[in-house]
């Protein structure tokens, strides 16, 4: 009884992370983006900035709550799923569990290149650039970034859909890789 609700929270809260994740990631790429199309630059950038500010806190609660549910999921689940041994790497439910923590640590990675070499080159030079008149190169800095964000963004979700691929591989069958 304590194990199946132990099992119904962790699913819960794996859930949740999915859901914030994927769910913000389209939101941002679907609704926000295109939206910003319609205002001038300046007002875009303003409402591209604050609104990834926002989303990056909510991105960085579901990053961390991925392997606190999972493992809280995994342990909890019954023995058929017990990866005892090398089974990690022998069985298919294994190899799909590993791809899923691999895949996450990707998205772990590009969060961190996002969140602490992309962000604060975007920030920077748009301050700069209205204190001053700001020049073609920072301007062409700060397209670059931008670019760059929106390609990895992109990417994320794609490889975000995929992990839910799996995870549905595994609550509904046997695994997939
Ligand atoms: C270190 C990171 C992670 C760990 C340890 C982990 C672990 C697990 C485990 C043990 C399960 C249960 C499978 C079963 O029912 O047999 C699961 C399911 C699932 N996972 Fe993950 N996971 C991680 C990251 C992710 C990420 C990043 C996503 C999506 C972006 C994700 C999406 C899912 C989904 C959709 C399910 C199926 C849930 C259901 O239908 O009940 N997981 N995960």
């Amino acid at each position: 009884m304590t194990s199946t609700w132990v099992s119904v929270l962790a699913s819960y809260l794996h859930l949740l992370a999915v859901a914030v994740y994927v769910g913000g990631s389209i939101a941002m790429e679907l609704v926000v983006g295109p939206a910003q199309r319609f205002v001038p630059p300046a007002q875009a950038q303003v409402i591209g900035q604050r609104a990834a500010d926002r989303f990056l806190v909510l991105v960085w609660s579901a990053l961390a709550l991925f392997p606190v549910s999972g493992m809280l999921l995994f342990f909890s689940l019954g023995d058929e799923h017990t990866l005892s041994g090398t089974r990690l790497f022998t069985t298919t439910y294994g190899q799909t569990l590993l791809t899923m923590m691999l895949l996450w640590v990707v998205l772990v990675v590009n969060g961190a290149v996002i969140t602490f070499v992309l962000r604060p080159r975007l920030v920077r030079r748009a301050s700069a650039r209205s204190g001053s008149a700001g020049t073609a190169e920072h301007l062409q800095t700060m397209q670059a970034a931008a670019r760059w964000v929106s390609y990895i963004t992109r990417a994320d979700l794609v490889v975000a859909l995929f992990i839910v691929l799996l995870g549905a591989s595994m609550a509904y069958g046997h695994g997939l890789v």
